[in-house]
């Protein structure tokens, strides 16, 4: 269905040599260790601002205050142009590489890996106090050569090989990953033919399973183009899939609507059916590579105010900062035209300003399958007032001179925790520049972290996470736990 009038996105091979090249040229003029003026927009500063007393002024902060956020693509490439950076650290708090973090860019020659390109992006973004999703892992096209060439259970073997390699490289690092990107075909629901395609029909699970296994905190989506209309074919495959894969118990957290609309894919009114659709099945929507040809402002705040009517819809990301930066910049896609907000830019702050601050975003991700009813309504006290012992694990995942990036895990005992407060001094004057999946207070050197709205309850022995970036020398303070 769709008869897309711009060719599928995954089809295009474009400037592989050349645009390496740029990019190399580019990396002169990239200076690492600018970050001392590590400015947050609005992240860790929304959370102590509390109420939504006042509209938000920038993407990411506004989408904060319904515990969202708000990303774009970017190429290190273009990391040298003020223009850009400025405009992409105030607005956005999610980073994806728009070719870094690829195939070709990270496993350049067989079990040779490369993350120059990815790491620029990579720490530019944590560096500013950013989050990053992993893009992509598994995909028929920007294939490096060695890759393109192989077949069967060599290629099978060098999939998993990728996917272990770059998914350790980045452990712990990266909050989503495009698993598998692009595997459906354009028409009829079923399986796009490709080198992949032809290992077997499991290789999307086993994608999927080997980078659990690699990095079991990031979560682990897929990601696909023209399946965001729910009449389509396309569209039903995916779902059939990803209610296959929860049924059997195969690791997926989360879909990526691509969303990238265009007169041949335009968007319709349905998309809000197909994210309820998805999230329905118990895992994540994100959309993942906004962009709308024309930059409608009335298109750009239907597709904010889908995604804010769903709670498991938990963040939007467009596929580039300036017009000048799409990769079809020809249809003036995207919120920026030079360094000017365009109205498509005012209507999806309004959209996210005007949404309900404090939803009940994504129920962590669940590991039971089994809906057990239970026929007795035994009539126990709601609350559970927490016996729940919580433990607190911190532990440093990157750092840089003057700053770092920590991971707490927060973990209930043998009893269920409603509500949990991890609480730390730092032994050297460090301090917290942008914190997610939780709500920091500072008192001298004693810091204080409870649960966001949407992750305070914790089943018998599980766990959940929170984490931040900080100033300062790392550290890994011993924290503690409380749970009311
Ligand atoms: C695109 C990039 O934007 C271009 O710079 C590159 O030349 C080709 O790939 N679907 C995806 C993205 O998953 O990786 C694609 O990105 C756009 C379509």
């Amino acid at each position: 269905m769709g008869t897309n009038a711009i060719p599928p996105p995954g089809t295009r091979r474009p400037l592989g040599g050349l645009r390496r090249t740029l990019v190399a040229g580019a990396l002169g003029t990239l200076v690492l260790g600018t970050f001392a003026a590590v400015t947050v927009p609005g992240s860790a500063g929304a959370t102590s601002a509390g109420s939504a007393s006042a509209a938000a002024t920038t993407l990411g902060a506004a989408a904060q205050q319904s515990g969202r956020y708000f990303g774009t693509a970017i190429s290190a490439g273009r990391l040298g142009d003020s223009q850009y950076t400025t405009i992409a650290n105030r607005e956005f708090d999610m980073i994806t590489a728009e070719n870094e973090m690829k195939i070709d860019a990270t496993e350049p020659n067989q079990n040779q890996f490369s993350f120059g390109n990815a790491d620029r992006i990579y720490n530019w973004a944590v560096q500013n106090g950013k989050r990053v999703r992993g893009h992509t892992l598994a995909w028929h096209a920007q294939q490096p050569r060695w890759m393109e060439n192989m077949s069967g259970s060599a290629l099978r073997q060098a999939m998993i090989n990728h996917i272990n390699g770059v998914m350790n490289y980045y452990k712990g690092k990266i909050y989503a990953w495009d698993v598998v990107n692009e595997a459906f075909s354009d028409s009829g629901g079923g399986r796009r033919d490709s080198n992949l395609q032809r290992t077997g029909n499991d290789w999307i699970e086993v994608a999927f399973r080997t980078a659990r296994a690699a990095d079991p905190a990031a979560k682990l989506c897929y990601n696909d183009y023209n399946i965001d209309n729910w009449t389509w074919a396309k569209t039903q495959g995916v779902y059939n899939m990803v209610r296959d894969f929860k049924q059997r118990g195969v690791p997926i957290d989360c879909v990526g609507l691509q969303s990238h609309f265009n007169s041949g894919s335009p968007y319709n009114s349905n998309y809000r059916t197909t994210i309820q659709s998805f999230a329905a099945l118990g895992v994540d929507v994100q959309i993942t590579e906004l962009d709308i040809q024309g930059a409608s402002p009335q298109t750009y705040a239907a597709v904010v105010n889908d995604c804010l009517a769903v709670p498991r819809c938990n963040g939007i990301t467009v596929w580039g900062v300036r017009d000048q930066d799409s990769w079809r910049s020809g249809d003036t896609p995207l919120l920026f035209s030079g360094g000017n907000k365009k109205p498509a830019y005012n209507a999806v702050l309004d959209a996210l300003n005007a949404a309900t601050p404090n939803p009940t975003p994504s129920p962590t991700p669940t590991v039971t399958p089994t809906p057990t009813p239970t026929p007795t309504p035994t009539p126990t006290p709601t609350p559970t007032p927490g016996t729940g012992a919580c433990t607190a694990t911190v532990e440093t995942t990157n750092s840089w001179p003057g700053g770092f990036q920590t991971t707490v895990t927060v973990r209930a005992g043998s009893s269920p925790v409603n509500g949990w407060t991890v609480q730390w001094a730092w032994p050297g004057g460090q301090s917290i520049s942008s914190l997610w999946n939780g709500q920091h207070t500072v008192s001298g050197s004693n810091v204080t972290v409870r649960n966001a709205p949407y992750n305070g309850s914790i089943a018998a022995g599980q766990s959940t996470t929170f984490g931040f970036t900080g100033n300062g020398t790392a550290a890994t303070p011993t924290a503690t736990c409380t749970s009311p």
